[in-house]
């Protein structure tokens, strides 16, 4: 069942539309709160996200993650970030992450298109 909602989650990410990456950036303000990127990010209330495209989940080393996302197995990518962006607790159960999920579509693309950029 749930192996079914997470196919049906990652599918609906393919139709994702182009992103802005200056929309993203001040979309990113929300995440901001929680998660750090840039030159001197590290783990605080949530983990760093540099680099977050192409990133194993619960892979940095300063942060202490819920076993959930420990055992997510998940990578990182357009599609698995879509999908949990629109639904953290579907995509990863029992995640720490206390965040409702961004439905609009175009918020989603623009975020991605601004996490894309972050190395
Ligand atoms: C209220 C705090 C909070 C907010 C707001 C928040 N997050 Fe998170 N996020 C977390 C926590 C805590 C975790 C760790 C989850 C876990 O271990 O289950 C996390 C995990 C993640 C991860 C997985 C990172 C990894 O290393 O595997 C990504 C990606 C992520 N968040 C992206 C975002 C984005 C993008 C936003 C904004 C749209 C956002 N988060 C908003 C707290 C937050």
């Amino acid at each position: 069942m749930r192996t079914f909602f997470l196919a049906a989650l990652l599918a609906a990410g393919q139709v994702a539309a182009a992103g802005d990456p200056k929309a993203g950036e001040a979309l990113f303000k929300r995440c901001a709160a929680c998660h750090q990127v840039g030159p001197y990010a590290q783990g605080g209330f949530g983990p760093q996200l540099n680099g977050i495209f192409g990133r194993r989940a619960a892979s940095t080393k300063d942060y202490k993650y819920s076993e959930a996302m420990k055992k997510s197995g998940l990578v990182w990518d357009e599609k698995t970030l879509a999908a949990y962006l629109r639904a953290p607790h579907d995509v990863v159960p029992g995640t720490s992450m206390r965040f409702w999920g961004i439905k609009d579509e175009q918020q989603v693309a623009d975020l991605l298109s601004y996490m894309r950029s972050l190395r």
